[in-house]
This record gives C-alpha cells, sequence and structure tokens, in this order.
C-alpha cells in the first residue's frame, strides 16, 4: 500500500513539475516576445460576419500569428467548413495550441513558422493580430502573393498603403488614439 501511494505521489509530482516548468516558460516567453494576447469576443462574432459577407465561399483561412490558437479554434467552431492554417513563430505556442486542437478535435494545421516564410499564393482570407512594425513589411508580402479577390482582415494594427474598404470597431471604448480590437477589411485588387 505504501508502494502504490509513493508511486503515485511521485507520478502527480512529475506532472505538477511539468506543468509548473511550461507554464514558467511561457511567461519567461511573454516577457522577451511579448503578449499573446487573444482576439475578444466581439471581434471574433464581428470576423465571422466580415467573412460571410465579403467572402461566403472562402475556403483557406490563415492566421498570422495565431499565438496559442484560441482565435483560430473558436472560428473553426463558428465556421465548421473553413480549412484554417494558423501560424506562429514560438513553439511553445504552437506546442499549446496543437494541444487544444487535439482535445477539441478541431482540425486546424498548426504550424511553427515565420509568417514571412508562409505561402499564402491559395489564401482566400488571411487574419493578423500583430504589432504595428510588423505592418510594413507584411503589406509587400501580401501584395506579392495574395491571389485577387483574397480578403484581408487586420485586427488594431493595419495596412498603411491598402484601400480600406470598411472598419468595424468592436471594443466598447473607442480610443482616438489606439484602434484596439478594431477590424480593417481590405480586398486584393
Ligand atoms: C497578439 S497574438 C495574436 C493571436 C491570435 N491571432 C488572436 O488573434 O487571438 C500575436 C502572435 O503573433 C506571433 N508573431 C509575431 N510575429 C511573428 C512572426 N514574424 N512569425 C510568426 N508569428 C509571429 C506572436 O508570437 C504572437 O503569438
Amino acid at each position: 500500500m505504501i508502494f502504490l501511494t509513493s508511486i503515485l505521489l511521485l507520478f502527480i509530482y512529475i506532472f505538477l513539475g511539468t506543468a509548473l516548468a511550461l507554464l514558467l516558460v511561457l511567461v519567461i516567453e511573454s516577457l522577451i516576445k511579448g503578449h499573446d494576447i487573444s482576439t475578444g469576443k466581439e471581434a471574433l462574432s464581428a470576423l465571422a460576419e466580415t467573412i460571410q459577407k465579403y467572402n461566403p465561399d472562402a475556403k483557406t483561412f490563415y492566421d498570422l500569428g495565431c499565438g496559442r490558437g484560441s482565435l483560430a479554434l473558436r472560428l473553426k467552431k463558428k465556421i465548421p467548413r473553413l480549412k484554417i492554417y494558423a501560424i506562429d513563430n514560438s513553439a511553445i505556442r504552437i506546442f499549446f495550441a496543437k494541444l487544444k486542437n487535439v482535445a477539441l478535435r478541431r482540425k486546424i494545421n498548426f504550424q511553427k513558422q515565420d509568417i514571412f516564410h508562409t505561402d499564402l499564393r491559395n489564401a482566400d482570407l488571411v487574419y493578423t493580430y500583430l504589432w504595428y512594425d510588423t505592418m510594413p513589411i507584411l503589406e509587400e508580402k501580401l501584395q506579392q502573393e495574395l491571389k485577387k479577390g483574397a480578403v484581408i482582415i487586420t485586427n488594431t494594427s493595419h495596412l498603411q498603403n491598402w484601400k480600406l474598404e470598411e472598419k468595424i470597431i468592436t471594443y466598447p471604448k473607442p480610443s482616438k488614439t489606439l484602434d484596439f480590437e478594431t477590424l480593417f477589411v481590405y480586398i486584393k485588387k
């Protein structure tokens, strides 16, 4: 009996130790790389409506910088027909995203990759929620790679040189300086 209790305790210690280590890595990475903020509930609903409005027949959706996959997993539940590719350069965030993907059986393609190395030629929809300084470089990649008619939806940060189709404010307290949780819609011409 004492032997069995010791084995059980050992397993509990190993489990808690691993969970704590993973949590610590997540915290350290957030400090180094910046927070993995997830798209809010209102913005997610607006995103789903925007997809149906601008590209109801879209097949492929790319979440560029997917973090721990929360947006991709929730969107797949809302629009199951979409084939979702979710990319992030953080191995630990992709690890957690893949765990949730298996647990929830959502069949999303999570990939650990730099978004600037992602081939976007078959994308019907592209979504980003990235820092402002990433956008000017991304703008050029989108311009070069996306097919005509592809729809780009950005959250908070936006594209400077593209013609804006629509701006959707989803945060209850709009700010004059920061477009927090505001969606910007563009179409590749
Ligand atoms: C604010 S989170 C957005 C998460 C998710 N898209 C959402 O809306 O809920 C931004 C993510 O972009 C990732 N990221 C930033 N630059 C990247 C790059 N060059 N390649 C891949 N991922 C990147 C970060 O690691 C972070 O997890």
